[in-house]
């Protein structure tokens, strides 16, 4: 799936989508077509020299195995000529239709945006630039050119488009529009909340990617949206830490541009790096969400991988998107059969257990459910012969997860808040230099890349305490 370099990496993933050289960014234009899913992104193929977006296309028929495709999009138009930037796909009859922005970038700094669309037949071989583009040529009084990553949807008899936008006073929103041909667009206004209109509009300086995503609540059985979204410049800050660059959610009812009841702001990710994220837009059966995020941020481009093999940054997993009591939850898309690595109810007293069985692989999945008896820790080790590479500790209701040690420490630690209760639930995929934790039934996941020292790698846990193992299941990823 990539070029010879990255190929040869050893720190190529397998079943995650990655630069086949040069850098990736955002997941767009996510669609499943009779069974087959696209997978778009941003793709910057001369990075680090020049970062010109072009989009990616990777296809996949189970989503866990991929393919590249040739590059779909290059910024070979006046109004796209430094970026074919981010935006999402919908499917209206026999057409797949893309709407993206056309980034145009001057030497002072200074920018235009455009919103632009592609359209292509069902097969997807072909995407073609609509000559009627820029649909939108600039954006609205206001508002500065920072308007970008148009999402499509169907309402009603109406098409309805959410693109991310800064006001004047360098504030974040999110705008909205209405078509009925995907072609004319006619400007409704920016998607406000009623009751907590200052809540919002003080959420960073510019918000990327917006999404609106309907849900019916799997407890409740209502239905709701969520807006998924990246203010740009919080600090999030909780009791657990903080991230700077931030992918979050608000779960509450649109009605015209009205977001209402809106819920607290959530991050999305308790790791390292997520951002972007963007879901399926499906012409199938398919009744789940699906979403994939970015498993990278902005600006923080300097991984072993870029300076060693000539690529940089994957996606993440594909994930079903649940809402359960008006919390989302993050359940991995795909299914990864696992065998026991021992028998039920294992029991380790301040020892250490080499799980024989993942030594010497770089890709595999590992589900535990522990029991800690009370003051008990664990420490699962993602390491080699020679280094700890990757420490995950479960200790106090929280799991704590230490980088320092790898060969990518960028930020160092992260903690992560575990379901209430004494038994902890972890399915944890690690492929090759990305590794994604889901804890409990989604409630909580932990991305992050993870760069293990050299040397053969492995797996072991660390007993500080009574930690009785109730399944330790294990494969690797082929
Ligand atoms: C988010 C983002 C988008 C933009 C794209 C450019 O990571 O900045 O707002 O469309 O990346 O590559």
């Amino acid at each position: 799936m990539a070029d010879a370099r990255a190929s040869m990496d050893p720190d190529y993933p397998r079943i995650h989508v990655a630069a086949p050289v040069g850098r990736l960014n955002d997941p767009n234009g996510l669609v499943e077509i009779d069974g087959r899913f696209h997978v778009f992104y941003q793709f910057s193929p001369f990075f680090p020299e020049r970062r010109l977006v072009f989009w990616g296309h990777a296809t996949s028929t189970d989503l866990l195995h991929w393919e590249n495709q040739a590059p779909a999009l290059a910024p070979d138009q006046t109004y796209d000529r430094t970026g074919v930037y981010s935006g999402g796909a919908i499917v209206a009859d026999d057409t797949v239709w893309f709407h993206y922005t056309g980034n145009v970038k001057h030497p002072d700094g200074t920018r235009e945006t455009y919103q632009c669309a592609v359209t292509a037949d069902l097969d997807l071989a072909v995407l073609r630039k609509h000559p009627a583009n820029p649909l939108i040529p600039r954006q609205p009084d206001g508002y500065t050119a920072h308007f970008r990553d148009p999402q499509v949807w169907r309402d009603g008899d109406w098409y309805r488009m959410c693109i991310g936008a800064q006001r004047e006073d360098e504030t974040g929103c999110a705008l909205l529009y209405r078509s009925d041909d995907l072609l004319t667009w006619e400007f409704e206004g920016e998607l406000t909340f009623p009751g907590q209109q200052e809540r919002f509009a003080s959420l960073g300086y510019m918000w990327e990617c917006p999404n609106l995503v309907p849900l019916t609540d799997e407890v409740t059985g209502e239905s709701a949206t969520a807006l998924l979204f990246c203010p740009q410049g919080i600090e999030f800050a909780d009791d657990l830490g903080h991230s700077a660059f931030v992918a979050g959610y608000v779960v509450g009812q649109v009605v015209g541009t009205e977001f209402r009841q809106a819920g607290p702001f959530v991050e999305l990710d308790r790791g390292f790096e997520f951002y972007a994220p963007q879901c399926f837009s499906h012409s199938g059966p398919s009744d789940r969400t699906i979403m994939i995020g970015w498993a990278g941020n902005p600006a923080e481009d300097d991984q072993p991988s870029l300076a060693d093999h000539g690529w940089v940054h994957t996606l993440t997993l594909p994930r079903e998107l649940v809402l359960h009591a008006g919390r989302l939850r993050q359940r991995l898309a795909v299914d990864l059969p696992t065998t026991p690595l021992s028998e039920p109810d294992r029991t380790l007293t301040e020892e250490t257990w080499l799980l024989d069985e993942l030594t010497g692989v770089r890709s595999f999945v590992l589900d535990l459910h522990l029991t800690l008896e009370a003051d008990a820790g664990c420490d699962i080790v993602l390491g080699t012969a020679t280094s700890d590479a990757v420490l995950l500790r479960l200790a106090g209701g929280e799991l704590l997860v230490d980088r320092t040690a790898s060969r990518y420490p960028l930020d160092g630690r992260h903690t992560v808040q575990l379901p209430p209760g004494p038994g902890v639930q972890l399915n944890i995929v690690h492929d090759a230099s990305i590794t994604e934790i889901f804890v409990g039934d989604g409630e909580a996941v932990f991305t992050m890349r993870s760069f293990l020292g050299p040397g053969v790698p492995q797996v072991s846990l660390v007993a500080h305490g009574r930690v009785i193992v109730a399944e330790a299941r294990a494969s690797a990823l082929a």
